[in-house]
């Protein structure tokens, strides 16, 4: 049953997403009327019939309806053929609301409903897909394929060129933890919560990303035997450096993970913004390729659009306050780990000592198997066979250093952001990381 009202304000709450859904279909976030039922006969409702009315006749249910404009109420069939909990509450709907207001409803079809419904809320276009999980209710009535457990615990969020490459890997090496599977479009990143194409493939592709944790052990029949202990809980995590600058990402990363762990590494916005630059270059931006950093980092909103661009999307992530601080609109401080970009490179064992911490992970060696590699001039992974692996060749490139003139010019550029990260940070009780003291 759906149905247009005239309206006074809006009430909306978007619940568990339909599985997937083709673009070409339009989703409305869920309402809800508080009206819900276990009983298909309205003889069982609590508190009767007459309870049943009283939502009608001035309760919640003709609340709701007054309160939004576009009004779809679902009900069980059983409720309209069989029962009269549907064909008892509805009619009652109409008639306390016809002869108490002024409201004209009407049944215009879903479509034109779905037109209306968006012109009025255009920011609701593209759906917020809410997890299920944390709530019982929802929990209890999932489909098998649903499996909570499949979702991660931990984001690792960015910036990109700030080392999350290095955290992941050396993260990946804890046998308690396990990331997403390897991703066509985007290598080892998932992405889903920056890239709107892929938001658009709902939960159920999101957990597809992910491997299923080990199920615990099958204890053994023979009770004379003890019981292996079941095996220890697999933190799953992913890391997409897309995810610290994007606008939508904390809201929709929320919906989906309330309580996950996030981490965010501060390397010096002036040397992440030049292995940005230098990383465009390496794979042929031609605008990279035919402006120097130079002129990049000078460029202002009258240069020529590709040359603003690129400049904006190499500066602006290293506005490090904005980004933490809009993240932290949706989740608390104290499940957000802050790691010095300079630390990971210099001090990568202590590192990850500081992330198991923080994810309350058993201590794992990585004093022994994380080494310096003269050659790379980075940490690298000690194999079983003793040689080091290092990161790829995309990761601790070699470029010409900064120029004292563009370090100096990107030095004032960052001040005022930096001043305002020291305050933050100040606020939050952390340590600042040491290029900032
Ligand atoms: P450069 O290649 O400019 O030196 P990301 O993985 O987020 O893209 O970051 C890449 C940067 O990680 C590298 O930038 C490098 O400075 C830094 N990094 C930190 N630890 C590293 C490691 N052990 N090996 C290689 N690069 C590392």
């Amino acid at each position: 049953m759906s149905l247009f009202s005239v309206p006074s304000s809006f009430h909306s709450s978007p619940l568990v997403p339909l599985p997937s859904s083709p673009c070409s279909h339009q989703v409305l976030p869920r309402q809800t009327c508080r009206l819900f039922t276990h009983t298909f006969l309205y003889s069982h409702f609590p508190g009767g019939r007459n309870q049943l009315v009283s939502l009608a006749a001035g309760g919640e249910v003709f609340l709701t309806l007054l309160r939004t404009p576009v009004s779809i109420f679902m009900t069980h069939t059983p409720n309209y053929c069989c029962d009269r909990l549907a064909l008892t509450l509805f009619p009652a709907l109409f008639k306390f609301t016809s002869r108490w207001t002024q409201l004209q409803l009407s049944y215009p079809g879903p479509l034109a409903m779905a037109d209306r419904y968006f012109s009025l809320y255009p920011e609701d276009t593209s759906p917020l897909w809410t997890s299920p999980c944390s709530n019982k209710r929802h929990r209890e009535i999932l489909p098998a394929w649903f499996n909570c457990s499949q979702l991660p615990q931990l984001l690792i969020l960015g910036p990109q060129k700030s080392g999350t490459t290095a955290l992941h890997t050396f993260l990946s090496l804890h046998p308690q933890v396990q990331t997403n599977r390897q991703s066509e479009l985007h290598y080892e990143e998932v992405q889903f919560f920056s890239d709107d194409t892929l938001y658009q493939r709902g939960i159920q592709w999101y957990m597809e990303q992910f491997p299923y944790p080990p199920s615990p052990s099958v204890p053994p029949t023979n009770s004379s035997l003890p019981s292996s202990p079941p095996p220890p809980p697999t933190l799953l995590f992913e890391k997409s450096a897309t995810y610290f600058v994007h606008p939508q990402a904390p809201q929709r990363a929320k919906a989906v993970l309330p309580q996950a762990q996030l981490v965010v590494i501060l390397a010096d916005p002036s040397h992440r913004a030049y292995s940005w630059y230098q990383h465009q270059r390496a794979h042929s931006d031609p605008t990279a390729v035919r402006f120097s950093f130079s002129e990049v980092i000078r460029a202002s909103p009258s240069s020529p659009p590709h040359l603003s661009s690129l400049s904006h999307h190499c500066l602006t992530p290293g506005h490090y306050h904005q980004h933490i601080s809009h993240w932290l609109e949706y989740y608390d401080h104290s499940q957000l780990l802050l790691i010095d970009g300079d630390e990971l490179v210099e001090r990568p064992a202590a590192v990850m000592d500081q992330l198991l911490e923080f994810l309350r992970l058993p201590f794992h060696p990585f004093q022994n198997i994380l080494q310096y590699d003269s050659r790379k001039g980075f940490y690298c992974v000690v194999e079983s066979n003793r040689r080091k692996k290092c990161l790829g060749k995309s990761k601790g490139r070699s470029y010409p250093p900064m120029t004292d003139e563009d370090q100096q010019w990107l030095s004032s550029y960052y001040a005022p952001h930096n001043a305002q990260l020291k305050e933050l940070l100040t606020r939050l009780g952390r340590t600042p990381p040491r290029w900032l003291i």
